[in-house]
């Protein structure tokens, strides 16, 4: 009786909500919480008081803060987005845990494995949520092939591919994206987690043994491939010159012999525009998510067998409802109650992974991810 009652209150009471960080990131969590039922956005922090100003009004947000810690304080708020650049992911996550919200935290989890640890541990000590926005993971490609290799379309998946390359993309040109300190890295740590997501993902969250990385600076630091028209509001937080990769690639090695190779770059002289997208190859079939440009149709390709001869299916897959299905499937793990596998680990993992694909880029070989330890 006890426990029923609990979950009706849990089911019902109205959720609210904080959002930190009110860029292109944190305007996207605004909307997705306002669609669901049952949840209100209450509470908004940004330092930026002119862009705090603008998103507080459009979207009728209460309480308008430009420290976050005067947000993670309230005791009036249940759940905390994190949608800063990357260096503040750590400090309001745990500063929100720590005080008892949920928090639902942008990608990458955090700059470093150190950091994303420090959350989970947060996390598992405070009893709440966290999640990472992994919203490619929701995409109707993705999850069309993800029930495909459930079934055993594709038998074993021994070779991967993950790739996210622009020709001209670099984001926020002396803002905080190319900035060390705020950002982490380049592409790998920016576009890299998103594919690696998306494989492992596809996978099934397999043991990542190791990682034999490579990163270049190459366009970036001469002022080529920059992008027009990322937020103005990067150089608030400091303005700088290009100290991160612009492209990376990195060969994984994973339990079982499955081995996957990543590539991303944010500028590098290929065919115009972005890319992204997956390639497994396995025992029974093969498959392939290709997105060029955001463009939604036709970008999953399975390869199979029929009546003897190679053949290719399109499926015709739904669009996926990226950060909409990942606030929905955040609200639903927080009402159901039941917390504990969301800790943050597949964002600490994902962490470790590019971690040690710096190591090994400055290292020049191969780093061992055995036991979460990096040697
Ligand atoms: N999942 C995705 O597809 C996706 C897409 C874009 C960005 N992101 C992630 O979202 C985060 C933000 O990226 P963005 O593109 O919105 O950046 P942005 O630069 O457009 O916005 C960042 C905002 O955070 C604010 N900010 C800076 N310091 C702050 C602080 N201490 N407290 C509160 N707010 C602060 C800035 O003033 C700015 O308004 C990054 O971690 C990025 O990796 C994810």
């Amino acid at each position: 009786m006890h426990v029923a009652r609990w979950m009706i209150t849990m089911q019902t009471v109205p959720l609210r909500v904080g959002v930190v960080g009110l860029g292109g990131a944190g305007e996207t969590h605004v909307k997705a919480y306002l669609q669901q039922p049952g949840v209100e956005v209450v509470a908004a922090a940004d330092p930026a008081e002119a862009r705090l100003g603008q998103i507080a009004a459009s979207y009728n947000i209460k309480h308008q803060f430009t420290d976050y810690h005067d947000l993670t304080a309230r005791d009036d708020i249940d759940i905390i987005s994190v949608a800063t650049p990357n260096y503040f992911h750590a400090p309001v996550a745990i500063a929100a845990l720590e005080n008892g919200k949920h928090v639902l935290c942008e990608k990458p989890l955090a700059r470093s494995g150190e950091e994303a640890g420090a959350m989970v541990r947060a996390a598992t000590a405070a009893g709440r949520v966290l999640d990472v926005a992994f919203n490619h993971r929701q995409r109707g490609d993705v999850q069309v092939l993800k029930n495909y290799i459930n079934s055993g379309g594709l038998g074993r998946v021994y070779y991967a591919k993950a790739s996210w390359m622009r020709r001209a993309g670099i984001p926020g040109m002396g803002g905080w994206f190319t900035n060390r300190e705020l950002a982490g890295g380049g592409p790998m740590i920016d576009l890299g987690v998103h594919i690696l997501d998306m494989a492992l993902y596809l996978l099934g969250e397999p043991q990542v043994l190791s990682v034999s990385a490579a990163t270049y600076a190459e366009l970036g630091p001469r002022g080529r491939g920059g992008s027009a028209g990322r937020g103005d509001t990067q150089t608030l937080i400091g303005a700088g010159g290009y100290e991160v990769e612009d492209l990376a690639t990195a060969f994984v090695r994973i339990a079982g012999g499955t081995t996957l190779l990543v590539e991303t770059s944010w500028a590098a002289y290929r065919r115009s525009g972005d890319n992204f997208g997956v390639a497994l190859y396995g025992t029974e079939g093969g498959a392939e998510i290709s997105v060029q440009d955001y463009t939604p149709d036709d970008t999953l390709t399975i390869y199979t067998d029929t009546a003897g001869v190679p053949a290719e299916v399109h499926p015709r897959v739904p669009r996926g409802e990226g950060h909409n299905a990942v606030v929905r499937n955040f609200i639903e793990t927080i009402r159901s109650g039941d917390w504990a596998a969301h800790n943050g680990q597949e964002g600490l993992v994902r962490a470790q992974i590019i971690d040690a694909c710096y190591r090994s880029a400055v290292e020049g070989r191969e780093i061992s991810l055995v036991g979460g330890v990096t040697s």
